[in-house]
């Protein structure tokens, strides 16, 4: 039997990147798989579903509106029965500007994306699954979430508030059965990465192979950018039984960039 068989997982902002990787390999794992998007995920839903042979959904929300994203997740439960695993990775970058040049604008929208989403995801699904007994709830932080970066500081304000929130539920959930964690990736190859690459150089079509090369020999000791199946592959064991003792913690995956706690 496969890890995940018979469960029900949720992936926010899983039309892309590190979600998508995360609800192909839910999905091969075993699990039913809702992916939710601002952009319509269907397409995703449907390939799952081809190549599985099992019934999965796509739904468009947007995880700033808390009523809007219970009303997602109760439906969850109405069709599939149950929501054992909610992966909140919805998240957005932030123009790469000191603190004293950054907008109100850019503030609000990261932090309503990045940490009030991933509030009204620990608010909705940490209730259904304690009223039902258990589950796993997954947020997708960064490693700037314990490294304030300078020219990234209200993102990384906002995967700061994803630790936190991960601790103070982890607390609050674990006697129901709910465990809470944080996975904090390093410096992955995704569209989100690309497009900081293109703001930081200015240049439309920046040479990524080359400046990831040089970037990974500086920085990273195995000596490569992460991919989005690393931060599958991590969600994956969270999300099964075999993870029930941890809880509260928030998991560097970098390739040994953050070599911080
Ligand atoms: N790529 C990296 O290097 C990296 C590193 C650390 C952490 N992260 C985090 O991982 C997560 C995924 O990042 P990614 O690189 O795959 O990004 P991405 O931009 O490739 O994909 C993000 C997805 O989220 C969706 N989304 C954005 N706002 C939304 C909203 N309000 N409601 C619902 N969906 C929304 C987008 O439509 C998109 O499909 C984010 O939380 C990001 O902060 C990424």
């Amino acid at each position: 039997m496969k890890a995940l068989t018979a469960k029900v997982a949720v992936v926010t902002g899983a039309r892309q990147g590190l979600g998508e990787a995360t609800a192909r390999r839910l999905a091969d794992d075993g699990a039913t798989v809702v992916v939710a998007d601002l952009q319509d995920p269907g397409a995703l839903a449907a390939e799952l579903e081809q190549r599985t042979g099992r019934r999965h959904a796509g739904v468009v929300l947007d995880v700033t509106d808390g009523r809007r994203l219970r009303a997602a997740l109760d439906d969850v439960v109405a069709r599939f029965g149950s929501l054992d695993v909610l992966v909140n990775n919805a998240g957005v970058s932030q123009p790469q500007l000191p603190l004293i040049e950054t907008t109100d604008e850019t503030y609000e929208h990261v932090m309503a994306v990045n940490a009030r989403g991933v509030f009204n995801g620990i608010r909705a699904g940490g209730a259904i699954m304690a009223e039902s007994g258990g589950g796993r709830i997954i947020n997708i932080a960064s490693y700037l979430g314990k490294r304030g970066l300078a020219t990234f500081g209200v993102y990384s304000a906002s995967k700061g508030a994803v630790i936190s929130l991960t601790q103070a539920a982890a607390e609050e959930l674990g006697p129901y059965g709910v465990t809470v964690n944080a996975v904090c990736p390093g410096t992955m190859v995704t569209q989100l990465m690309l497009d900081t690459l293109s703001a930081t150089t200015g240049e439309e079509n920046p040479d990524a192979e080359a400046w990831m090369r040089a970037y990974a020999g500086d920085r990273i000791p195995v000596r490569r950018m992460g991919r989005p199946a690393d931060v599958a592959g991590l969600v994956s064991w969270l999300a099964s039984d075999d993870s029930s003792y941890m809880t509260g913690a928030a998991l560097n995956l970098s390739g040994g960039e953050a070599l911080y706690f």
